[in-house]
C-alpha cells in the first residue's frame, strides 16, 4: 500500500498535484504538508505543518503516517531567490538533502524532486536545448537545482535512492497561484484579461520562454513516477517539452477570446533572467524512455483557462 507525503502542498504545483494523487491513490493515503496553513484546495487531505528544514519534524511525519514516497516540492523561486540568495540556497539545497538522506535511512520506495529549466544558462544552446549540454546557471535558484540534479543521481548511484526528476519549464495552470518565479507573468496575463484590465508584462514583447499547461505537468510528473524501473535511465533530470512561447504570442491567443485585450512591455530586472534561459527544449529522450507526450499547446490551453477561470472566480467570491 503506497502512502504518499506531499511537501509544499499549498503551492502552485503542490495543490494540483495533491488533488491528481488523491484520485489515483486515495485521499486517505495523501498526506499534504507545508511551512504555510492549509488552504481551500487541499482541503480534502489530512495536513502536517512541516518546515522541510526541520530533518526531526520530518521523519516524525513519514515514521506517524507510514509514508514510503515522498514529492519533495518546496523551493524558492528564481526571481524570489534573487532577493536573498544565500536564503534560497540554504532552503532549497538543505530541503533536498534532508529528504534524500531521509530516503536512504528509512529505505523509501520512491522520491519525486523538480528540477527546472533554470538549470541551464547563458552558454547554453538556446534553441532545443538537448537533455545533456552546457549548464552554466546565473541565478541562485538555477544554481541549486543543478546541484541538487547531481545529489540525486549520486543518492541513486551510491545508496540505490529511486529519485525521479524532471526540469520543468514554466508552469502555466488557473487553479492556484505562483509565486516569485520569471514566467509567473503567463499566469497572471490570464487574470488581467478577465478582469478587463490593461496588463504589463515585467519581460520583453519578443521574449521566448518554454511553458506548459498545469495539466500536462501533471500528467509528465505521474507517468515518470509510475514508469518501471527500466525505462527511468536519467537519474539528474529529465527534459520535458510542450509550449514555446512570446509575451507578443500568449496576448494574440487571448485576443482571439477577449479582442479588446491589451499589454504593454516594462521589462525589469526578471528580463535578465529569461534572457539567460533556453527559448525551447529538446525532450527526445523523455519521449523514448517512459513516453512522454504534451496534451496542450498556447491556443488550447488559452481556450481551456479563459473557460474555466471565471467560474473558479466566481466561486472563490461566494465563498
Ligand atoms: N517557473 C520557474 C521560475 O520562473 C522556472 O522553473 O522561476
Amino acid at each position: 500500500m503506497d502512502k504518499i507525503l506531499v511537501i509544499g502542498a499549498c503551492g502552485q504545483l503542490g495543490s494540483e498535484l495533491t488533488n491528481e494523487l488523491g484520485k489515483i491513490y486515495g485521499n486517505e493515503n495523501v498526506i499534504a504538508s507545508d511551512i504555510s496553513q492549509p488552504n481551500a484546495a487541499i482541503k480534502d487531505f489530512s495536513f502536517e505543518q512541516l518546515d522541510v528544514m526541520n530533518s526531526a519534524r520530518l521523519a516524525e511525519i513519514v515514521d506517524h503516517h507510514g509514508i514510503n514516497q515522498v514529492y519533495h516540492l518546496a523551493a524558492i523561486l528564481s526571481a524570489k531567490g534573487e532577493e536573498n540568495p544565500q536564503w534560497a540556497w540554504n532552503l532549497n539545497m538543505t530541503g533536498l538533502l534532508n529528504v534524500l538522506e531521509l530516503a536512504k535511512e528509512k529505505q523509501l520506495k520512491r522520491i519525486y524532486w523538480p528540477s527546472s529549466i533554470a538549470v541551464f544558462g547563458p552558454s547554453t544552446p538556446r534553441v532545443n536545448t538537448p537533455q545533456d549540454t552546457v549548464m552554466d546557471p546565473n541565478t541562485v535558484y538555477g544554481i541549486s537545482k543543478l546541484a541538487g540534479e547531481r545529489w540525486c543521481e549520486y543518492y541513486f548511484e551510491k545508496y540505490g535512492v529511486d529519485v525521479r526528476s524532471l526540469r520543468y519549464p514554466g508552469l502555466i495552470g488557473y487553479k492556484s497561484l505562483p509565486g516569485g518565479g520569471t514566467t509567473d507573468y503567463a499566469v497572471d496575463i490570464y487574470h488581467k484579461a478577465l478582469s478587463g484590465d490593461k496588463f504589463e508584462c515585467f519581460l520583453s514583447e519578443d521574449t521566448y520562454l518554454p511553458m506548459m499547461y498545469m495539466s500536462d505537468a501533471i500528467k509528465a510528473t505521474i507517468d515518470l513516477m509510475r514508469a518501471p524501473d527500466e525505462q527511468v535511465k536519467v537519474r539528474s533530470s529529465y527534459n520535458v517539452s510542450a509550449i514555446s512561447f512570446s509575451p507578443t504570442e500568449i496576448v494574440e491567443s487571448i485576443q482571439k477570446h477577449i479582442p479588446d485585450f491589451k499589454a504593454s512591455y516594462n521589462p525589469d530586472f526578471r528580463q535578465a533572467i529569461a534572457d539567460s534561459w533556453p527559448d525551447s527544449i529538446d525532450d527526445s529522450v523523455a519521449r523514448n524512455d517512459w513516453g512522454w507526450e504534451p496534451a496542450y499547446d498556447l491556443d488550447t490551453m488559452t481556450s481551456d483557462i479563459l473557460k474555466n477561470l471565471p467560474e473558479l472566480l466566481s466561486s472563490f467570491q461566494q465563498a
